[in-house]
């Protein structure tokens, strides 16, 4: 356990955020109300957590070998700028996701799956409140004005479709989307925050290790249904297909890749001692760790449940042989498998953005066969949604040759 120290905010920052989460998320009332008949841990309480710091000297970058900076205004200007940027954008993904998660969360056929994710939706809300905190402990001018109070403003009047990043702009079409997200997208929200915990703005790296031990909870919530849909569907049994976990991991992972930042970027984060490495780096250890926690996982849930003597080992070494070779083993065929997109699929941001990618990383050859493609490896529920219209409209832009920009991007370097 994680240790650290609580505090709250100043009384005026603290009654703006409550009066939000009554409009936008009033069902944290419910959670506070059952949280005993579901968890014997401490119930939820809304405050900052102030966590130990790993180093209290800067890891990497510019001031390396520095003691960490304690105030906003011992940092550079540009610095400082740039710490507050990405204080906003980690805040607007935490309030974003609750956002998300209660377009769809009454969906959910299993209560007890249903309340995981209100409670996944409560830290969140936490989470936001966290980075408020760190803006509203501390003096962020610039130009004479309080970057705090403004950067508050802008948060409480983000909506869906707002949000600084396009993973937090999309919408949730069913319980499978709030299920995924949280074993596909949280999982880059733990690089992240594992990351920013050597930040050389020290109240920024202190709340990271108390929000990565909430973080280990939302992704297990996100991975412990999904496999137990997949042990439903091998048996034919349940209602959700594991073809349609996969269109919905087809959906999600280019999103959380494109969460990282530009393939090509990150130098200023080491630079400026907020993160130990570039975006491509995080992104392939990220990839890595999709391929073993989720799709390795599912595809061993999936053949243990046809064949329960099997050990999760053998289970992985078939489910590969499988795949590599491409052909049914024991009655499982390789299309009955799961499977990491390649990088290169649906993308619409860096390197691979409007490569018309199929799922192994091959090109198709017109765009009408790119776009049937899509329709056929992406949820229906997603298809006839407004996320997927703007990204065909851009896609034909694109290939007229226009220069597609996809919202506002937070400081990357
Ligand atoms: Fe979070
Ligand atoms: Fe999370």
């Amino acid at each position: 356990m994680a240790k650290y120290v609580t505090d709250t905010l100043p009384d005026k920052f603290h009654k703006a955020l409550i009066s939000w989460q009554k409009k936008n998320f009033p069902d944290l009332d419910y959670l506070l109300e059952r949280w005993s008949d579901h968890y014997r841990q401490e119930p939820f309480h809304l405050m900052a957590k102030i966590g130990e710091v790993r180093n209290p000297i800067i890891e990497v970058g510019r001031y390396e070998g520095r003691e960490k900076f304690k105030q906003a205004k011992e940092m550079d200007e540009e610095v400082m700028e740039a710490c507050a940027a990405i204080i906003r954008a980690q805040a607007s993904t935490e309030f974003g996701s609750i956002q998300q998660h209660r377009e769809s969360l009454y969906k959910a056929q299993d209560p007890a799956v249903q309340f995981d994710v209100l409670r996944i939706m409560a830290e969140e809300f936490r989470h936001g409140y966290q980075m408020v905190y760190v803006l509203a402990s501390d003096t962020w001018t610039k130009g004479g004005k309080d970057l705090a109070s403004e950067v508050l403003e802008e948060l409480l009047h983000m909506e869906t479709g707002s949000h600084v990043l396009d993973a937090f702009n999309l919408y949730f079409d069913s319980f499978v989307d709030n299920v995924t997200f949280a074993a596909i997208i949280d999982r880059v929200g733990k690089y992240q925050l594992t990351m920013q915990s050597i930040f050389s703005y020290e109240p920024m790296a202190r709340s990271m290790p108390p929000m990565l031990v909430e973080e280990a909870f939302h992704l297990a919530s996100g991975v412990n249904p999904l496999k137990a849909w997949v042990g439903q569907a091998a048996k034919e049994e349940g209602n959700v297909s594991a073809a349609n976990i996969q269109k919905h991991i087809n959906k999600w992972f280019a999103r959380g890749l494109e969460m990282f930042g530009d393939e090509r970027g990150g130098s200023k984060n080491i630079e400026f001692g907020f993160k130990p490495m570039k975006n491509l780096e995080a992104q392939e250890l990220y990839t890595a760790e999709v391929q073993k926690e989720v799709i390795d996982l599912l595809n061993s849930a999936f053949i243990m449940a046809r064949y329960p003597g099997f050990s999760r080992h053998q289970a992985i070494e078939l489910g590969n042989q499988i795949l590599r070779s491409q052909e049914a083993q024991k009655g499982i065929e390789p299309s009955e498998l799961f499977l990491l997109p390649s990088p290169k699929f649906f993308r619409r941001r860096g390197v691979y953005a409007y490569l018309m990618s199929d799922l192994h990383g091959n090109l198709l050859q017109s765009q009408k066969e790119y776009v049937q493609y899509l329709r056929k490896n992406l949820p229906d529920s997603y298809l006839s949604g407004p996320d997927f219209a703007r990204y065909l409209e851009n896609l034909e832009r694109h290939y007229e040759g226009e220069e597609v920009k996809e919202g506002k991007l937070p400081f990357y370097g």
